[in-house]
């Protein structure tokens, strides 16, 4: 038998927040932390929220704090932890219900890097645009983030200053622009990125390395990017 607590609150009650706790029998349980919460929204408890789709790491909807530890609930295993797994929404974000933190915010700070590819130079001509090996390899450890938002809450810097420092993830999507041989936008993208909030607020902490699931370099993105306005000029 496994122990579990889970953080509760439903906003519709008027209730505090509450930690409820449940046994597992692991005979009769899958061995990752999102099989011990869907057994036991499917049979103790059917109200429990909690947001999931992939199961295998690819959405990053099952982000949560899992003893401390900001993570995937889809592959972290129950094993990996001794003694009861005490389960949380994100850190310091707006929870909608139970596991279910607001992602609002960081969703239209995505928004604003304009995540996608912008090429006004060359006609995109017939197919693809096509990239050498190693201009592909400079998207390498940039393009698997699944912008759970692990690091994002993870970081003091964005805890206290979210509504206008980037944070992580965001900045990492934002290097992963600047990283891409086929984007033109570059000088743009950088004078937007320019400024003491969006990008400054790193203090080079590094808890989002520390925590990324997907084991990602968010930090080292940071620096890219300071080092490419480093190198214009700060213009
Ligand atoms: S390295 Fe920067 S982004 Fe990462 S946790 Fe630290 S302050 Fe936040
Ligand atoms: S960098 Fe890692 S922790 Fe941050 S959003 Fe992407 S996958 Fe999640
Ligand atoms: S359910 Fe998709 S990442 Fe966990």
């Amino acid at each position: 038998m496994r122990k579990f607590e889970v953080y509760r609150w439903d906003p519709e009650t008027n209730e505090n927040p509450r930690i409820d706790s449940f046994e597992i029998d692991m005979e009769h349980c899958g061995p990752m932390v999102l099989d011990a919460i869907l057994k036991i929204k499917n049979e103790i408890d059917t109200t429990l929220t909690f947001r999931r789709s992939c199961r295998e790491g690819v959405c990053g909807s099952c982000a949560m704090n899992i003893n401390g530890k900001n993570t995937l609930a889809c592959t972290k295993a129950i094993a990996d932890y001794k003694g009861t797994v005490k389960i949380f929404p994100l850190p310091h974000m707006a929870v909608v219900k139970d596991l279910v933190a607001d992602m609002s915010h960081f969703f239209e700070q995505y928004a604003s890097i304009k995540p996608w590819l912008t090429n006004d130079a060359t006609p995109p001509g017939e197919g693809e645009r096509l990239q050498s090996r190693e201009e592909r390899a400079k998207l390498d450890g940039l393009y698997e983030c699944v912008l759970c938002a692990c690091c994002s809450t993870s970081c003091p810097s964005y805890w206290w200053n979210s509504d206008k420092y980037l944070g992580p993830a965001i900045l990492l999507q934002a290097y992963r622009w600047l990283a891409d041989s086929r984007d033109t936008d570059d000088q743009a993208r950088l004078d937007d990125l320019n400024e003491s909030f969006k990008l400054y607020r790193c203090h080079t902490i590094m808890n989002c390395t520390d925590t990324c699931p997907k084991g990602l370099n968010p930090a080292k993105a940071i620096a890219e990017i300071k080092k490419m306005l480093v190198q214009r000029g700060h213009t």
